[in-house]
């Protein structure tokens, strides 16, 4: 219909400019009748053209404050991803591409066994953009919600344990974009956690969960769990594991550029909605009570002045307090992760000892 009323005032208009040049006294024809209406359009976001929404990430004035940010991060200019990311058995957490091939399934199979690009990791990359982000699950944000485009949402099973899985999605990250870290901030399959019964040998002076347990520590799991005096709280109970997030505290909103986002610098703006007058650095009496531990310890010879351990069979309440003591040391947040549990690890690792 409508094309057919077009045709027609088309053929008129045509035929009237003809009519412009044999007459010198034009005739108009007749008006043509209206079209019928057109279907309408979707609703526009108020405020905003097509891509606005786009821009308002993907421009390079956004961008490069974050480039910047990165460049200077422990993730884009560490020492460990060097040399260490083109060994076989670390490149999955301290080399860009030994990283994106692990989610892809090309690093080991679903038995666990190494399968190791072919390639091999020749050449040490830092943790890029590249690596943590891919593509948007969906670009409907209005309904489906934006995921920054983020590599790896899954909950994550852990390698000590594949028995164990986290999921760190909460009304803090409702995507999970969190889940992303555990693939690296865990502990590593190096070495078992010492059980409560019978000698325990420690066989390295690196003895203990490997660099990384913040994840773990945020769930309230993977301490040697001895008995004692403090109980243990819930796992996955934290207050910071409920109601907070790793992207929460530590790429929330920045206060002065040097924190939050991309520098990955926790920021005090993650703490004032539930710690109004400041949150506290620490949990009450850590480092008091971390240090009575490694004096204990050293009395008992598993760990040496520089922190590192020492070699040797010890009795299973020792083994298991080195384990501890040095979980807290290096998840490096002074008990902020999960304050309940560290509480119990100290309490009952140095009850343990005194005995
Ligand atoms: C809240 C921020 C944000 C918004 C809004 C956003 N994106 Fe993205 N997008 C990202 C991030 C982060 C990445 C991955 C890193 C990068 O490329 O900057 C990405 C990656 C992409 C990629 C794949 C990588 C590439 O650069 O080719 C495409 C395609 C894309 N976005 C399209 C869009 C489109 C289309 C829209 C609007 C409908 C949009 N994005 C809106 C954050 C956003
Ligand atoms: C591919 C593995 C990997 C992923 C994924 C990853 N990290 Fe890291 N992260 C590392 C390594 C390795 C380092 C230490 C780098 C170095 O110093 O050489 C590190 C360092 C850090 C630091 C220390 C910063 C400092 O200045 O000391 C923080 C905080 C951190 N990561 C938080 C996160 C958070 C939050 C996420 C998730 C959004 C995340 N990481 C994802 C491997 C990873
Ligand atoms: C499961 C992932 C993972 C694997 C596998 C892994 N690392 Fe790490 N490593 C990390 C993370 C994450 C950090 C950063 C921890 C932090 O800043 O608290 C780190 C930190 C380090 C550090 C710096 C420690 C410090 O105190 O500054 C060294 C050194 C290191 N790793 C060596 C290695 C070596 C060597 C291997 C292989 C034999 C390896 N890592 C395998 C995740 C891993
Ligand atoms: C360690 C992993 C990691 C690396 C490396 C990384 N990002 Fe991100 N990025 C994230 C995560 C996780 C988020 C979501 C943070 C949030 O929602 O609070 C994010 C968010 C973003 C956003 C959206 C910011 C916003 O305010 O909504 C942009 C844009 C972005 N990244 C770009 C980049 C670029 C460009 C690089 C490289 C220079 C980069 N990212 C490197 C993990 C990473
Ligand atoms: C409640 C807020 C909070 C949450 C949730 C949280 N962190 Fe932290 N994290 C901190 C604080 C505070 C520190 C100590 C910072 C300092 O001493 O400067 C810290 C320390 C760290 C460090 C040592 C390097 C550094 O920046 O000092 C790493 C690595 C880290 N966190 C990673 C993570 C990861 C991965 C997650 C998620 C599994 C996570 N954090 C969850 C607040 C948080
Ligand atoms: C969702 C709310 C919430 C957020 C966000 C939060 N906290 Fe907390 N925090 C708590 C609660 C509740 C407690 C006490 C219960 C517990 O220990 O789990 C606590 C306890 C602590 C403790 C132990 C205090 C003590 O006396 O032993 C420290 C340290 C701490 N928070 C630091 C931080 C820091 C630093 C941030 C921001 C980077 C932060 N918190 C963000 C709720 C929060």
């Amino acid at each position: 219909m409508k094309f057919r009323n077009l045709r027609t005032l088309l053929l008129l208009a045509f035929s009237g400019f003809l009519m412009v040049q044999c007459t010198s006294d034009p005739i108009p024809g007749p008006a043509g009748a209206d079209g019928i209406d057109g279907i309408d359009g979707l609703d526009g976001v108020d405020g905003e053209d097509g891509t606005t929404s786009c821009v308002s990430c993907h421009s390079n004035a956004f961008r490069e404050p974050i480039i910047l940010a990165h460049s200077t991060s422990a993730h884009g200019s560490g020492e460990t991803w060097g040399e260490r990311g083109t060994r076989e058995s670390c490149a999955r957490c301290h080399n860009n591409e030994g990283f994106i091939d692990i989610l892809s399934g090309l690093y080991v199979d679903s038995l666990g066994n190494s399968i190791v690009n072919p390639l091999g990791y020749s050449v040490g990359n830092v943790l890029n953009c590249n690596g943590c982000h891919a593509n948007h699950r969906s670009l409907d944000f209005e309904s489906d919600g934006n995921d920054k485009a983020v590599r790896s949402i899954i909950p994550v099973d852990l390698f000590i344990d594949p028995n164990l899985t986290i999921d760190f999605t909460n009304s803090s990250d409702e995507w999970g974009l969190s889940n992303l870290c555990i693939n690296c901030h865990q502990p590593r399959n190096s070495y078992d956690i010492p059980g409560p019964t019978g000698d325990y040998e420690i066989t390295s002076s690196r003895f203990g969960p490997h660099h990384s347990p913040q994840s773990s520590m945020l769930e309230g799991i993977l301490g040697a769990n001895i008995s004692g005096p403090t109980p243990y709280p819930g796992v996955g109970s934290a207050a910071h594991r409920e109601g907070s997030s790793c992207i929460a505290c530590h790429m929330g909103p920045t206060t002065d550029g040097s924190d939050g986002g991309h520098t990955w610098h926790s920021t005090e703006n993650a703490c004032v909605q539930c710690h109004p007058n400041g949150a506290p650095t620490e949990l009450t009496g850590f480092t008091t009570d971390f240090e009575r531990l490694r004096q204990l310890l050293l009395a008992a010879g598993s760990i040496a002045a520089d922190s590192s351990t020492v070699s040797g069979t010890y009795p299973a309440n020792v083994a298991q307090a080195t384990w501890n003591w040095r979980t807290l040391l290096e998840d490096q947040s002074r008990g902020t992760h999960n304050p309940g549990y560290t509480r119990a690890l100290l309490d009952n690792s140095i009850d343990a000892l005194e005995e």
